[in-house]
């Protein structure tokens, strides 16, 4: 039986997010205000792997673990070992990545790549120690990162992408040094223009570092050539440099939007299902299931679900409402 997911726009969606903790062992000066804010609900992992299996029988073929941050989950290895298992509906593995801010990833890349994951994104935003943890307000992490990526390289978690959120008169300095860092460690460095996502009140159009900027400014110090997308519902805007060694992308959500080809849905920790980062709502999934829905019942909630995807988000327009919680939440 072969069905995809699509939404009222024509699009396609075949990428799933799956948050499963909203814990951080970070405090991001753009992401928390400090305190512990509220934290929700987590399943159990047999209770995601049921949610997401009945996805996976709906035609996502891609699995990202997000958080919070995920390898603070207990039960993350048999979870990413059940995962390994299942097929799409068109017999094939499936993709399976993972969001970590890599703290903890020194002793469990090898592990995770033993259980079956595929890839890793590790988020750092400098690569300069003292602004890494002026920003994380962790003592130690940047070191504790660094080893976490070079272990992922190392257990062939390939390739290894690293996301940076720009923030201007925070980490700005750091993008001609990243394009360094991303020849010397060989991973593929992404920088992500800031959204309005965060607990507190930090947005505006001001703090965003453009694409156009960056773009500009590393070509000054060394050449950039522009490569095609990987694939439509791809996030970055990908760049080689004159020596084809090396590549950074560019995720420009607020100056190039990339909604039209968007193939995401979202499953928050607490089992619910979120079609937009932005979304003002989301659809109670795991509810549903505890009530005792079966699970046709289930897939026809998901599909319908999925189908009135927004449109696209409207940051920066008049009017703009901020998602009903934040990315700790919702997941990256
Ligand atoms: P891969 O292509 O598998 O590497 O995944 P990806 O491109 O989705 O990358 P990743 O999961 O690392 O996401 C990168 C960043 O893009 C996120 O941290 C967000 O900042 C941003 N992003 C991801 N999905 C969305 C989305 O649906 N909407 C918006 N506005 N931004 C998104
Ligand atoms: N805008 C853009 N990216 C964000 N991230 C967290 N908050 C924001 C935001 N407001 C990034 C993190 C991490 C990923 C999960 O999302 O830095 O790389």
């Amino acid at each position: 039986t072969t069905s995809r997911l699509t939404d009222s726009h024509g699009r396609v969606i075949h990428d799933l997010r799956v948050s499963i903790t909203d814990r951080c062992n970070y405090k991001c000066v753009y992401c928390r205000t400090g305190q512990v804010g509220a934290q929700f609900a987590e399943l159990k992992i047999e209770e995601y792997l049921r949610l997401i299996s009945l996805f996976v029988s709906l035609g996502i073929t891609k699995v990202r673990l997000t958080g919070g941050e995920p390898l603070l989950r207990r039960g993350l290895l048999e979870l990413v070992r059940e995962l390994a298992q299942m097929r799409t509906i068109y017999g094939d593995p499936l993709s399976l990545a993972l969001t970590t801010n890599g703290h903890l990833l020194d002793s469990l890349a090898q592990p995770l790549k033993d259980a079956g994951l595929h890839r890793v994104t590790v988020s750092m935003d400098a690569v300069d120690e003292p602004v890494f943890e002026r920003i994380t307000r962790v003592p130690g992490s940047f070191q504790a990162v660094l080893r976490g990526l070079r272990a992922a390289k190392d257990a062939g978690l390939d390739p290894v992408k690293v996301n940076c959120v720009l923030l201007r008169g925070f980490n700005d300095d750091q993008v001609e040094a990243f394009a360094e860092f991303a020849r010397r460690e060989d991973v593929i460095v992404r920088f992500i223009e800031f959204m309005p996502l965060e607990e507190d009140r930090l947005w505006s159009p001001e703090i965003i570092v453009p694409l156009r900027e960056i773009v500009d400014r590393i070509h000054r110090v060394l050449p950039l050539v522009e490569l095609p997308p990987n694939e439509a519902s791809e996030t970055a805007r990908r760049y080689t440099f004159s020596d084809g060694r090396g590549e950074i992308g560019i995720i420009a959500p607020v100056t190039q939007a990339f909604c039209g080809a968007c193939s995401r849905v979202r499953l928050t920790s607490d089992g619910k299902i979120r079609t937009c980062l932005f979304s003002q709502s989301e659809h109670d999934l795991y509810d549903l299931a505890r009530s005792g829905a079966g699970d046709a019942e289930l897939r026809s909630f998901i599909t319908r679900t999925v189908d009135a995807k927004e449109a696209r988000h409207h940051i920066g327009e008049p009017g703009f409402l901020k998602p009903s919680r934040s990315m700790v939440h919702i997941g990256g």
